[in-house]
């Protein structure tokens, strides 16, 4: 599990936070967050590790999360660990979550342009975790705030285990074969709130 060497309780009164980019030290902000900055700082720590073990996690390069890349449409959630012994908290979850403008293709193979698509960008539970339920509990609690649902959502190079994570809690199986790297399931088009 992830450990730092400050005391990470303040930041979590409850098991799962969300963190927009004015709580980070963004180099947008990092002059003038004077009062928070120490909190500001020790967020982003967090944030950039989780995004750093994620990247791992996935084989990729870089991460895809780092605090100094948030933007103003993208939230994160962090989960602790509020049943661990000892006087730490850990850091156990990370999900990264916004909304795109995206070209994507439908069922019929035309090419339509949606604004403000809700995507999942970046999952991870720590491996000492995973398959207890956490990602669920985490992908969750993040439906319900923004009031998505997982077939509405696109999702940004969904890894495998992902892709079972969707099959196994959400029966999302059929993909729409897209041009980019966005993932849709069959139905994300079956409202009209998604039509261009
Ligand atoms: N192998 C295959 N399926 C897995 C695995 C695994 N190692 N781990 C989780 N799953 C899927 C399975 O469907 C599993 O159900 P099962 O155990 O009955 O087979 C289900 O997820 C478990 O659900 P949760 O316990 O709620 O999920 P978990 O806490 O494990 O979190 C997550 C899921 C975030 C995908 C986690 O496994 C993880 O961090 N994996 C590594 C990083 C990763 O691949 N992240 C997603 C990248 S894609 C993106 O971010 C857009």
């Amino acid at each position: 599990m992830v450990d730092f060497n400050f005391d990470i309780r303040p930041f979590f009164p409850q098991p799962i936070i969300r963190v927009h980019m004015d709580q980070v030290a963004t180099p947008g902000n990092r002059m003038r967050i004077s009062p928070r900055s120490d909190a500001a700082l020790k967020l982003s720590a967090i944030i950039d590790r989780m995004g750093q073990l994620s990247a791992v996690a996935q084989g990729l390069s870089r991460p895809v999360t780092s605090a100094d890349r948030l933007s103003s449409n993208q939230t994160i959630y962090l989960l602790a660990d509020t049943q661990s012994k000892g006087s730490r908290l850990l850091v156990t979850g990370l999900l990264k979550v916004g909304t795109k403008n995206l070209y994507l293709f439908d069922e019929r193979g035309e090419r339509r342009k949606l604004d403000q698509t809700p995507a999942i960008l970046d999952f991870y539970v720590h491996e000492s975790r995973q398959r207890h339920g956490l990602g669920k509990r985490l992908f969750e609690n993040m439906l319900a705030e923004k009031c998505w649902t997982p077939l509405k959502c696109s999702v940004d190079r969904p890894s495998e285990k992902f892709l079972t994570f969707l099959k196994k809690h959400y029966g999302l199986v059929r993909t729409i074969p897209q041009a980019n790297n966005f993932v849709l399931f069959e139905g994300f088009f079956g409202d009209a709130d998604n039509a261009d």
